[in-house]
Formats: structure tokens, C-alpha cells, sequence
């Protein structure tokens, strides 16, 4: 990585949007929220967690409830222990996935972002270098598409043949292609401002689609597509979490890799000593989680 790559890795910052009502998991999520509840091994927000990690970003501002601000504080600390720097931000109300930006404003103090949102698992080959290369991308927002059966239930993506992207529309009755936007962002130093002006939808929320919205009409929104082979996973109903779950036990039993683990990102970015890799270990040997991060000690 060039030094002057370093630069930019360093100003832009990540937003994990943990709030919501997990309404779709009642009564599961009246006693814990949603981004809390286990994806086999591990809480789910360890997943964007880490896809925020591996694109280099270190400041991370965590959007919470007020109700389970507490619970994520208890699990993640002030982010330390990986090398990284938390901020916890409180939304009252799920006001919409562009809320997000007017929350952060203050923490992006006017640097570009990547925003995952906190249901979201990514899992696949060359993510780390897509990541990085579109670091670059100092002007504009990105999106990254995946194709699925049922975009009905998704942000849609209708895009031409050079995969120029025509337009996009949230959750639509008639779909233009089957391409969902995932939940996965990057936006330049713009999107505060930009979503202060998007108006509420007839849900009442900020749609991120609107916002979006406002760099296309500008030509300055540009597409990814993840390929097949690579996976993504939306985790707001129990089937669509049983099938994660299923899916992280495969690779992880299969592979041999850990998904979605902090401590291994943080380890191979060479935020965290060895050392700090054994006590975190050391800490929770009992579970399945810490045996199995006794495979990225090097030499075992
Ligand atoms: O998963 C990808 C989809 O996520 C996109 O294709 C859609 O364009 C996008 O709107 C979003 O749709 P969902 O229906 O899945 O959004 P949901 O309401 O489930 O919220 C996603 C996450 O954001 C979830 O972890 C809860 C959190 N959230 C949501 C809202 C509305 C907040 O923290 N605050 C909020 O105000």
C-alpha cells in the first residue's frame, strides 16, 4: 500500500448502525436487541464490525438505542482491545437509515465514511482489496449490489450494461432488476448535509434510497457488484439468522477460518501485539469462539 493510500485509510470513518426496533424478531428481541443475538458463534454485530476493520477504518461510531446503549458498551468497550476507537451515538427513534449521517455528523467532523449496517454479514474472496481500492473514492458513494430472488424486500438497483446505475428504489412493489443494494456504504464528507435535506418517507423514516438519490442525480453514485461465490447475508428474520448461522458453522467447520472476527482482523492489520492476541484467547478459552482463535497464532 502506497503512503499516500495510508492518508486516506486514515481520515475515513465507520458507522455501525445497531438501533431499530427488531420488530421482525419479536418476542426475541424484548429482552435483547437485535444486533446482540448470536450468529452461531458470536454476536452479530462482530460481523460489520469486522468488515469495517478490514477496510482499514479505526474510529467507528456505534448507533445504539438509548435502551441498549449499556449492552453494547458491555460487549465492545471503548474498542481498544482491537485497536480501535468506539464512540457510542444514541438514536430515539428509528428514524430511518439516513438518520444515521445527521447522528454522526459531529464524529465525521467532515471525513468521508463507510457505513455497515449492524444485521449485515459479507463473507467472500478479494472483500479486503475491494475495500481498500475504493478507500480511494474521495468524492461520490458507493453501494455494492448482490443478486437475489426476492428483491421485493430490498433496496433495488437498476443499472444499464457498463453497470452504470439508472436508478434506485427502496423496497419496490415491481423491481427493475434483482439486484439488492446491501447493506454496506461509502459516502464522501457530503452525506450529513445532504441527508439534513432528505424528507420522511410515508413509513416516517430517512430512506438511505433518498439519499442515495441525491449523489445519483449528481452522476456521482457508483455500483459494485459482488460476483457469485461471494456471500452476503441479511439477518432480520429467524430463518434468514438460522441460515447464517448454518453458513458461518459451515465455513468455519469446513475451512477452517473464522468469520467475522475482530481480534483476527485487528491481529493481521497489526493493530494488536501477539500478546494482546494470547489474553484475549486466554479470556475466553471455555468457548468455541476462543479455541478457535488459537488458529491465527502464528506457528500453530
Ligand atoms: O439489508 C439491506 C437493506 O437494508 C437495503 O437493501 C435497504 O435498502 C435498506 O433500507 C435496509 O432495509 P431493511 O428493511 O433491512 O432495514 P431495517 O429497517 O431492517 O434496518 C437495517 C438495520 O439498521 C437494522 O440493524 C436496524 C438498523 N436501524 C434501522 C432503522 C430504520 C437503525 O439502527 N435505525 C433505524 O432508524
Amino acid at each position: 500500500m502506497s503512503k499516500n493510500n495510508n492518508q486516506i485509510l486514515q481520515q475515513r470513518k465507520g458507522i455501525i448502525l445497531a438501533g431499530g426496533s427488531g420488530t421482525r424478531l419479536s418476542p426475541v428481541t424484548r429482552g435483547v436487541c437485535k444486533q446482540l443475538l448470536p450468529i452461531y458463534d458470536k454476536p452479530m454485530i462482530y460481523y460489520p464490525l469486522s468488515v469495517i476493520m478490514l477496510s482499514g477504518v479505526r474510529q467507528i461510531a456505534i448507533i445504539t438505542t438509548p435502551e441498549d446503549r449499556e449492552s453494547f458498551t458491555r460487549l465492545l468497550g471503548d474498542g481498544s482491545q482491537w485497536g480501535l476507537s468506539f464512540e457510542y451515538l444514541v438514536q430515539d427513534r428509528p428514524e430511518g437509515l439516513a438518520h444515521a449521517y445527521i447522528l454522526a455528523e459531529e464524529f465525521l467532523d467532515g471525513s468521508p465514511s463507510i457505513m455497515a449496517l449492524g444485521d449485515n454479514i459479507f463473507f467472500g474472496p478479494g472483500l479486503t482489496t475491494l475495500l481498500l481500492e475504493y478507500n480511494n473514492v474521495q468524492s461520490g458513494a458507493v453501494i455494492f449490489g448482490y443478486q437475489v430472488n426476492d428483491p421485493k424486500r430490498f433496496g433495488v438497483i437498476e443499472f444499464d450494461q457498463s453497470g452504470h446505475v439508472k436508478s434506485i428504489e427502496e423496497k419496490p412493489q415491481h423491481p427493475k432488476s434483482n439486484y439488492a443494494i446491501t447493506g454496506l456504504y461509502m459516502m464522501d464528507a457530503s452525506a450529513p448535509s445532504r441527508a439534513k435535506k432528505v424528507k420522511p418517507s410515508q413509513r416516517g423514516e430517512l430512506e438511505i434510497t433518498c439519499l442515495l438519490n441525491t449523489y445519483l442525480e449528481e452522476q456521482n453514485l457508483f455500483l459494485q457488484k459482488f460476483n457469485r461465490g461471494f456471500a452476503w447475508l441479511d439477518t432480520g428474520t429467524h430463518e434468514s439468522m438460522l441460515d447464517a448461522s448454518n453458513f458461518v458453522r459451515t465455513i468455519q467447520t469446513q475451512q477452517g477460518f473464522i468469520v467475522g472476527s475482530p481480534e483476527e482482523v485487528a491481529f493481521r492489520h497489526g493493530w494488536i501485539s501477539e500478546k494482546d492476541l494470547h489474553a484475549s484467547i486466554e479470556n475466553q478459552i471455555k468457548s468455541e469462539y476462543g479455541k478457535n482463535l488459537l488458529k491465527i497464532v502464528p506457528g500453530s
